[in-house]
């Protein structure tokens, strides 16, 4: 096998190859005065298994690019195998028509993927499981609920669990939130969310009681920051204790970091499926777990044909 990353989250590529303990391909990625990318692989590739790892996170089209190129050039140096490793899938959120004249930029990207030539995605906790349909290659979508639960298992004590309450911040993560709750014999509870217009998010009801609960409000994006901190509010309003989220992919587009800051969340805690800036690093408030080992424990399946979903079960 082989791992090659390109620039999108050089630092999780760096912790799946230790977890793999296999180094990563010596790779030039260069720009031309235009931004066009240019790729050259320095290592022979012919026959071999490779693993691409390229989050397509902001800027969402040049990582996506460099992905294609990188596909492109990994079919035309005769690799045997190529496993486009996409821990935070972009564009994601355009899985369906939102009105007239509208695409469907999920699918389109997961053409683009398919048609440079990779023969299997793997990713993390999709925006809609059903965006796995899209690809007509092998897709394994992974789950960050395993990394989740071990550490909230470490943050609270047994005692403590009782008082824990997992909460969807909008109806679409109910399954997600009841799956993470079992595991611990929560309840949950559901926050009915609109969204006026692209961008903004507002609470109108909590379907629960969370008085004196410590909430945890899951997530697979945290964005622009107002769908957690407006939740984090209306369930403190409701007298929740404390109020703490757990979040796959921190897109955090601005001002999600000062929004976080002056909120009523007491902790923000995110994956590392997307590399962060200085200022997502300084923030007290957000705090990182990393999906190194879960993705180079699948990569380790993938490559020897084991199942993927053993890890989960
Ligand atoms: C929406 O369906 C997603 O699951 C997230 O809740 C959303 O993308 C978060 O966006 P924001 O942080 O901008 O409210």
């Amino acid at each position: 096998m082989k791992l090659i990353s390109g620039t999108s989250n050089v630092e999780l590529a760096r912790g799946i190859a230790d977890v793999l303990d296999v180094p990563l391909t010596s790779v030039d990625i260069e720009r031309f005065r235009d931004q066009e990318i240019f790729i050259k692989i320095n290592e022979n590739v012919r026959g071999e298994d490779i693993f691409l790892i390229q989050p397509t996170s902001a800027p969402a089209n040049d990582h996506l690019m460099e992905l294609l190129v990188m596909i492109d050039a990994l079919v035309r140096a005769s690799a045997k195998r190529i496993t486009a490793v996409v821990p935070y899938y972009g564009y994601a959120r355009q899985d369906r028509k939102t009105g007239g004249r509208t695409p469907i930029s999920a699918k389109l990207v997961a053409n683009l993927i398919s048609k440079a030539g990779a023969d299997r995605v793997l990713t993390i906790d999709l925006h809609a499981g059903q965006i796995q349909g899209f690809f007509d290659i092998p897709t394994d979508n992974l789950f960050g609920q395993p990394v989740f639960e071990t550490d909230i298992r470490d943050l609270f004590s047994s005692a403590d669990r009782d008082q824990l309450m997992f909460v969807s911040p909008d109806t679409g993560g109910v399954v997600r939130t009841r799956s993470l709750a079992k595991r611990f014999g929560a309840d949950i509870a559901i926050v009915d969310k609109r969204r006026p217009k692209a961008g903004e998010a507002e609470v109108m009801n909590i379907i629960g009681d969370v008085a004196g609960r410590s909430c945890i409000l899951l997530d697979d994006i945290i964005d622009s920051g107002g769908t957690l901190c407006n939740a984090a509010k209306a369930l403190k309003d409701q007298g929740a204790n404390s109020v703490s989220a757990y979040i796959t992919h921190g897109v955090l587009s601005d001002p999600a970091v000062e929004r976080i800051s002056n909120s009523e969340l007491k902790e923000v805690v995110i994956t590392d499926t997307i590399a962060q800036p200085e200022k997502v690093k300084k923030c007290e408030r957000i705090r990182e777990v990393s999906v190194a080992k879960l993705l180079g424990e699948a990569i380790r399946r993938i490559a020897n044909d084991e199942s993927v979903s053993k890890l989960f079960g």
